[in-house]
């Protein structure tokens, strides 16, 4: 078969299969590009079971893009808690007040200079709410593109394959294969008897492991959770640190960190 039909084929059997069986996440009940926003940047560093509450928080606290503009930065990271990389919340908050400023960027180039906002988000933006036929190429996308081609993409090669294979609409292929890649094309055990794509998957074990991960507990940032935790609590700084196991040192170091990022303000909390 030709690679326009292998094409064709492949992601009309790929968009039925989403559409059968895609999962009921709260920000997929619209393509409005504010919870768009929200959701993909909390999906940045976070896994979906964790991501819904706090999506469902945020849209219940501030339900547009100029309520979360004007979000006090307390209740800001209190209602962000739990999903870790907290520098996020305020990027998000910045990029809704440039947002309920100029309204929405009219390209992908433009979300990309959001803050908080790469060519990933950009991309999953602009696809699901915008109609651009753009591939949204994550960690999900890159092993399911790899193992399709059968060699293991990255960098440019990942980019020219995306886009020469990307289905249309390309928000909702985008999220179909995010699904696929989530529910059935896992790294360790893909479940190639159920997929709904195997007839044209050249590979399905060409998959490179991620960097492993460095160990959280004993790390600065767990440090660095527990003592924003502790200012959101009015709870003592030094004693959360402490309760770790921490040097002052350790903690001083921590704390003007956090306070030169603008999660913390120690001067207020010590008055
Ligand atoms: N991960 C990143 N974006 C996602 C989305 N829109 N749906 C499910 N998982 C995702």
């Amino acid at each position: 078969m030709n690679p326009t039909a292998v094409r064709v084929e492949r992601n009309d059997r790929l968009l039925k299969w989403f559409n059968a069986s895609a999962r009921d996440l709260p920000w997929r009940q619209t393509v409005d590009p504010y919870p768009v926003l929200v959701s993909e940047v909390m999906l940045q560093q976070t896994q979906v079971s964790r991501v819904i509450p706090k999506f469902d928080a945020f849209m219940a606290n501030w339900p547009k893009v100029t309520d979360l503009a004007e979000a006090p930065t307390d209740e800001l990271l209190r209602t962000w808690s739990g999903l870790g990389y907290n520098r996020r919340a305020l990027r998000l908050r910045e990029a809704s007040q440039l947002i309920a400023a100029n309204d929405w960027p009219d390209s992908i180039r433009g979300l990309m200079d959001l803050p908080g906002v790469g060519p990933y988000t950009a991309a999953a933006i602009g696809s699901i709410s915008f109609g651009e036929d753009t591939p949204a190429v994550d960690t999900n996308l890159k092993r399911v593109l790899s193992r399709w081609a059968g060699e293991p993409l990255d960098g440019s090669a990942l980019d020219a394959y995306a886009h020469d294979v990307v289905g249309h609409p390309a928000g909702t292929w985008n999220q179909a294969l995010m699904d696929l890649g989530a529910t059935l094309c896992t790294p360790k055990t893909p479940e190639c008897s159920r997929c709904p794509v195997s007839e044209w998957c050249t590979q399905p074990a060409v998959y490179e492991p991620p960097p492993r991960q460095s160990r959280f507990e004993g790390s600065h940032r767990q440090l660095r959770g527990a003592l924003l935790r502790a200012h959101l609590a009015g709870m003592d700084l030094h004693e959360a640190g402490h309760d770790l196991d921490r040097s002052e040192a350790e903690i001083d170091l921590a704390l003007s960190a956090l306070e030169a990022e603008g999660l913390i303000n120690v001067a207020i909390q010590d008055c």
